[in-house]
């Protein structure tokens, strides 16, 4: 009966949120979504942007304890430089691109970020910066390590959603 019971559970979606905060100017709300054994949904809006692209990262650490600056670097459980989102850092999501009105909508697919398992992102932090992600293409010893993204200008921690 338990054994039933952990498959019934194992195939629930698992759905995440993250509120990006730490900043006057910049505020989003993103919610992560996986099935298991499927790619996970990233999508939300993030408010108060210049126009145009931004970095946007999975980053180590939950860890809000000195701002966006105690979230350490991008997550990256298999030592690859930084990158796009196929084969950088497990982190690597790219840009978001904000219009006008400095409001970006995100929606990704990511087939390497995992909510579940010993790779799981949740308790780990999400970060938007100042500057576009130059995903690897920089020509950089910094293109490796961070696109040259620039200041972190918000973030906040993944965490489980509460299933009502
Ligand atoms: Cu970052
Ligand atoms: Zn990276």
């Amino acid at each position: 009966c338990s054994k039933v019971k952990s498959i019934t559970e194992a195939q629930e979606t698992t759905v995440a949120q993250c509120i990006l905060a730490h900043s006057d100017s910049v505020k989003g709300s993103i919610l992560l979504i996986q099935a298991p054994g499927t790619p996970t949904l990233i999508k939300g809006t993030i408010s108060g942007l210049t126009p145009g692209k931004h970095g946007f990262h999975v980053h180590e650490f939950g860890d809000m304890s000195k701002g966006c600056e105690s979230m350490g670097a991008h997550y990256n459980p298999d030592g690859n430089d930084h990158g796009n989102e196929d084969s950088g850092h497990v982190g690597d999501l790219g840009n978001i691109n904000a219009g006008n009105d400095g409001v970006a909508v995100v929606k990704k697919i990511s087939k390497r970020i995992d909510l579940l398992g010993d790779r799981s992102i949740i308790g780990r932090g999400l970060v938007v910066h100042e500057d576009p992600d130059d995903l690897g293409q920089g020509d950089d010893a910094e293109s490796l390590k961070t696109g040259n993204a620039g200041k972190r200008l918000a973030c906040g921690v993944i965490v489980i959603r509460d299933s009502k």
